[in-house]
């Protein structure tokens, strides 16, 4: 299994940089996770000729490095014009449902994820074959990663269990860390499980008659906790796309 799913993360790479990085292009992001490092292996395998005049811009200290490491140009995107965007960004996500909704950030950058996502003209998501499911929360059960204020960490725990979720928790550290994990913007993840989300097609209303939540107010919802900085749903985004593993009939796109 571990070697398919090697395979398929690479094999949606390297389609998803050969179908959306044209050669004009000049600023791309480059997210986090470990599906990215073939996204970047598959960059940089196209040679000096075909990208010395792009410039990438990372999710975290993570892509930043391997940005580095590939010998490709690194730019940061508080140095990105006001009234300009990345022409594509590509990054992997946890989970992908049937109307391409993303849960993201199991690596813990999903602030800078977002900002790069949404300065982007075009977001590419690379999933493997585990990440694709009609529901967000039935593939990806660790729940929904929340950025949020050390100091405000246990009142959105309260708020989070009043909106449903029964078991939220903040995120330890790394093995052999004692307490939680910092993210690179020194603030902390609450991961908050809920039940499958349902899609708008599903109900008009904002919770399905089980008391589950449509993602888009599930979201509204979740970001206007008093100290959430940033959550890891990704909804409603024009132009989303997500390259599949090589499990899908679908092949590449869908
Ligand atoms: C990082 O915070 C995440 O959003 C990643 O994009 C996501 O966790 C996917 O990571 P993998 O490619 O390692 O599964």
């Amino acid at each position: 299994q571990a070697k398919l799913v090697e395979t398929s993360k690479r094999l949606a790479a390297y389609q998803a940089v050969k179908d959306h990085l044209l050669p004009e292009y000049t600023r791309i992001g480059i997210g986090s996770g470990s599906t990215v490092v073939y996204v970047v292996e598959a960059i940089a395998a196209l040679g000096p000729a075909a990208t010395s005049k792009m410039a990438f811009y990372p999710t975290g200290s993570q892509s930043e490095e391997l940005i580095e490491a590939a010998g490709l140009t690194l730019q940061y995107i508080s140095k990105l014009p006001a009234g300009q965007q990345l022409d594509v960004a590509f990054d992997g996500a946890d989970e992908v449902d049937d109307d391409l909704n993303l849960i993201k950030g199991g690596g813990a950058c999903l602030w800078q994820e977002k900002i790069v996502a949404a300065s982007a003209k075009q977001f590419v998501c690379v999933a493997d074959f585990r990440k694709l499911s009609p529901r967000l929360g039935m593939a990806w059960k660790k729940g929904i990663p929340i950025e949020v204020l050390p100091m405000a960490a246990p009142r959105v725990l309260d708020e989070l269990q009043r909106m449903g979720s029964q078991t939220p928790r903040i995120r330890p550290g790394l093995p052999g860390k004692a307490g939680a994990i910092v993210t690179d913007n020194g603030l902390w993840i609450i991961d908050a499980p809920f039940a499958p989300l349902l899609l708008p097609k599903d109900t008009e209303a904002d919770r399905g008659s089980d008391g589950a939540w449509t993602v888009d107010a599930l979201a509204d919802g979740l970001i206007k906790i008093p100290g959430v900085a940033e959550i890891g749903l990704f909804y409603g985004k024009n132009g989303l796309q997500v390259a599949s593993g090589a499990q899908k009939p679908v092949a590449a796109y869908f």
